[in-house]
């Protein structure tokens, strides 16, 4: 009797058994007295190959009819095989069909563009593509919880809709509210993360995120998850060391648990490797001068472009912290630098390769007139943000945190060219379904 269903990446436990797999027939080889199946079930892969003169003459022939994508019931004996990339084949004993399509796939083995591959994305992650990135996706998500509970983080939620706006104004989702009129969609958990920090200390919040920005590049979403770790009594510097010891933890642990993921993906891991602290650190002065000598025309005082992220980010070997911006392109809450009224004590860390940004941070305002004086200069509504002066009326502390994007860090890890395929369903201005 064989035994009850397995999943392909067990099957090296069972050699010479009798085993049952169910999944999908994403290839499929035939020569008269032979059909081999590439069957995968999401666990793993594995060539069945079927012999006319060991199976049901049914079976054989219902295994010459199958379609791509075709679900099935296996029955087969495992074999082990050097030559496999799993380490075994199965020899099949027997074969039941649980749905065969009746149309061809839309998905072939030729070059497709992108739009129709993200048209279709609900089969598009069946490929073993999307599930090397998809691996590698959580991964980085495991190892951030991971790491931050180690480090005595506590997980604290912050709201998806909300009152007050957390970046600025512009890139809001907005929707009605009921009677109590304009709601958004979260830029950030940040400010809710200040007042947790405030009550447990070291803690994060990790959800989605939403901007409305009509930004059309490679890195830009306009739905995306981030984690936000906020640490009381942390300053510019902890706060700093801590994201390079984040973000070296997560690449070690992809590089020690996803290594068949990185090699499908064709990515060359020898810049990963480098990702050990301490981080590059210059100044937003210094970058500007850098960037000037390599021929970009920025002008002092202003944000940098993707492009001028993309020739910083290649002069280094590993990631980059760019401090002190100026205050004008930063957000409210941002703590003024000590010596210099025009700069705040934030940092971006870019990642190498030309990624650019995958982590905005800040050491917080903490004095309570500069932060009003804030928000009025930038015309934020006051009244929305009473509960968040609380924190600077209750016991006001020094304290940091930043904000890592999932899907950049997971883009960069794995060499894609666009963030789009590093989330399973991407939103951006153009795209709303699947
Ligand atoms: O630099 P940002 O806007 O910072 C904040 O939201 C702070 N409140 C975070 C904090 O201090 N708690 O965003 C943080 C990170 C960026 O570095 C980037 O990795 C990611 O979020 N990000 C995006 N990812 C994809 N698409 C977008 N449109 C993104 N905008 C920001
Ligand atoms: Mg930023």
């Amino acid at each position: 009797m064989p035994v009850s269903c397995v999943q392909i990446r067990e099957l090296p436990q069972h050699i010479d058994e009798e085993v049952v797999i169910r999944g999908w027939m994403y290839n499929k080889r035939s020569s008269g007295k032979i059909h081999f199946l590439q069957l995968r079930d999401g666990s793993g892969f594995v060539q069945a190959v079927m012999v006319k003169n060991d199976v049901a003459e049914d079976d054989f022939e219902n295994a010459k009819n199958l379609w791509f994508e075709a679900c099935l019931e296996v029955t087969g004996k495992v074999r082990a095989d050097q030559r496999a990339p799993s380490g075994v084949e199965l020899s099949v004993t027997a074969l039941k069909v649980l749905h065969n399509p009746t149309e061809e796939y839309p998905i072939g083995k030729k070059e497709h563009g992108i739009d129709f591959l993200l048209d279709l994305r609900h089969l598009w992650l069946r490929s073993q593509r999307q599930h090397a990135i998809m691996k590698i996706r959580e991964q980085v998500i495991w190892t951030t919880r991971e790491y931050l509970r180690n480090n005595g983080f506590l997980l604290v939620d912050s709201p998806i809709i909300t009152g007050s706006i957390g970046e600025g104004a512009s890139g809001l989702f907005d929707l009605d509210y009921f009677d109590m009129g304009k709601a958004y969609l979260a830029q950030t958990g940040q400010l809710y993360a200040e007042a947790a920090a405030a009550a447990y200390g070291k803690v994060y919040t990790f959800g989605p995120t939403f901007r409305a920005e009509k930004s059309k590049t490679r890195r830009h979403l306009t739905e995306f998850w981030m984690v936000e770790p906020e640490v009381a009594f942390y300053d510019h510097e902890d706060n700093m060391h801590l994201q390079e010891n984040l973000v070296s933890a997560i690449v070690e642990q992809v590089l020690l648990h996803c290594g068949k993921e990185l090699a499908l993906l064709e990515r060359d891991v020898e810049p990963l490797k480098k990702v050990v602290p301490p981080f590059y650190r210059i100044t937003y002065d210094e970058a500007v001068k850098k960037l000037h000598s390599l021929g970009s025309d920025i002008q002092y005082g202003e944000d940098f472009g993707n492009d001028d992220e993309t020739i910083l980010t290649q002069q280094y070997d590993k990631p980059v912290f760019v401090e002190c911006y100026p205050k004008k392109v930063k957000a409210f809450y941002m703590k003024e630098h000590p010596t210099n009224p025009d700069l705040v004590l934030c940092d971006d860390l870019l990642a190498p390769e030309g990624y650019g940004e995958i982590i905005g941070g800040s050491q917080r305002e903490d004095d309570m007139e500069r932060l009003v004086a804030r928000i009025r200069e930038q015309g934020l509504p006051e009244e929305s943000y009473t509960w968040y002066l609380d924190l600077r009326r209750y016991g006001t502390f020094i304290h940091s945190g930043f904000g890592m994007g999932i899907e950049r860090v997971v883009a960069w890890i794995c060499g894609l060219q666009h963030i789009r395929e590093a989330i399973p369903w991407p939103r951006t201005i153009y795209r709303l379904n699947p």
